[in-house]
């Protein structure tokens, strides 16, 4: 069986962020973030894990790239720990900016491409203490730490994305409390997601000035809204989940308005705007991230039947993925798209042999691809895929105990199993083309 192929020039990478793997949480002046915050306050995280250590990724970021490179992958999506570089959120600390220029220039030298995301969700405490992205001061202060970073890193790192998930800050973080800093309120999330989407557009203004030759993006996790007995009821529900939950987003950033049903409905929520704002959100941007991980069915309680789940609880849909990217493709204009994150969590373990079998991951990735291809092939503008993750690592609320991994981690020694998944996925990419599955 001839695997599906890939176009040359398709990039091939993993993705990390740096709450989840690095550890190092107090060091070499570092500030707290809120998931510092977060995961020492009681009850927050599961069985009370914290990113204290975490990969301790930080002390061993080299050894770490050097598994990218024996995965023969030349790209690496990684993000910037804001609370690192400016740990009150006002004055730099170099030390911090000095980590990340070792780990882009051993990229470099490895010849891997760096994805650098501002911010995948690790606040700066002090910032929250003056409302956080709450405060429509956030705007310039996210474009402040857009410019520290890009004067420093912009000679070297041409793909640079704003946010990570703005949907997750907003409504984890705001709404339903799941996610630092963990409040409920949701007038005050959709301020937050407004808030956010500014903060972007400023970024990207900043990244522009201060780099030469970026490549700017935003990474949006999408969740596409299907039904179970498509009646029309179900498919008017599964439509205003969409709308409100990613057309809240995208519609914003690709067409400069918020989905006006929705905006309606929210009456005396809606979120504050200034003039200007629309505009400053819609900058052309080079390219997006789509993170996808599973649909949502409307129709159901509980579980689709006959279906597959993820340690997280999450359906296996490789084809809603696909139906997702083509109808995206027919409705906004859009940039070339990356998918920044795609992965699957399970109980992985260490066999007898020392080997770490885990062929429902391979299926995972091997189905996904496949549906990506799909969509390629209908026209959709797919220049790279991203796997979730390159390590098992804090993964937020659910802590240590998911592992969505394609290299294992033993927490107690720190040591790095190289997963069935991870030798499937650099034959694949060797290859530029789908290996077969066992
Ligand atoms: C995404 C996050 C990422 C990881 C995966 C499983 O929402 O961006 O950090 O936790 O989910």
């Amino acid at each position: 069986m001839k695997g599906l192929s890939f176009p040359s020039g398709f990039v091939w990478g993993a993705a990390t962020a740096a709450y989840q793997i690095e550890g190092a949480w107090n060091e070499e002046g570092k500030g707290e973030s809120i998931w510092d915050r977060f995961s020492h306050t009681r009850g927050k995280v599961l069985n009370g894990d914290t990113g204290d250590m975490a990969c301790d990724h930080y002390h061993r970021y080299r050894e770490d790239l050097k598994l990218l490179r024996d995965l023969n992958l030349r790209a690496y999506r990684f993000s910037t720990s804001w609370a690192r570089i400016l740990p009150q959120g006002g004055a730099v600390n170099s030390r911090g900016l000095d980590f990340y220029e070792r780990l882009v220039d051993t990229l470099l030298e490895f010849e891997i491409e760096p994805y650098l995301t501002l911010y995948h969700w690790d606040l700066p405490q002090a910032l929250q203490e003056r409302g956080g992205w709450g405060n429509r001061d956030i705007v310039g202060q996210f474009a402040d730490y857009a410019t520290i970073v890009a004067k420093r890193l912009g000679d070297r790192v041409k793909n640079w994305m704003t946010l990570n998930e703005p949907w997750v800050i907003a409504f984890m973080g705001h709404r339903s409390g799941e996610h630092a800093p963990g409040l409920r309120d949701e007038k005050l999330a959709l301020q937050v997601a407004h808030h956010l989407l500014v903060a972007h557009g400023a970024a990207v203004d900043a990244l522009r000035a201060n780099t030469r030759a970026a490549r700017v993006g935003i990474v949006i996790n999408l969740l596409p809204v299907e039904t179970l007995h498509d009646t029309e009821q179900e498919r008017a529900l599964a439509e205003q989940n969409w709308q409100s939950d990613s057309a809240w987003f995208l519609d914003p950033i690709f067409r400069g308005s918020y989905p006006a049903a929705i905006w309606q409905a929210y009456g005396a929520k809606q979120p504050r705007t200034l003039p200007g704002d629309m505009a400053q959100i819609a900058r052309q941007l080079d390219f997006w991230g789509i993170n996808y991980y599973s649909r949502h069915v409307v129709g159901i309680n509980g579980r689709v039947p006959g279906s597959e789940y993820t340690a997280m609880g999450w359906e296996v849909n490789a084809p809603a993925l696909e139906r997702m990217l083509v109808r995206l493709n027919h409705e906004y204009q859009l940039p070339p798209i990356l998918i920044t994150e795609n992965g699957a969590a399970f109980a992985d373990q260490y066999a007898d042999d020392g080997s770490v079998q885990d062929p429902r991951r391979i299926a995972y990735l091997y189905t996904h691809l496949e549906a990506t291809a799909r969509a390629m092939a209908q026209g959709v503008n797919v220049r790279g895929y991203f796997v979730w993750s390159l390590l098992d690592n804090f993964e937020w609320a659910y802590g240590y105990g998911k592992r969505f991994g394609i290299v294992y981690v033993d927490y107690t020694t720190q040591k790095r199993v190289l997963k069935d998944s991870a030798k499937w996925y650099a034959q694949t990419v060797s290859e530029n083309a789908l290996a077969p599955l066992a």
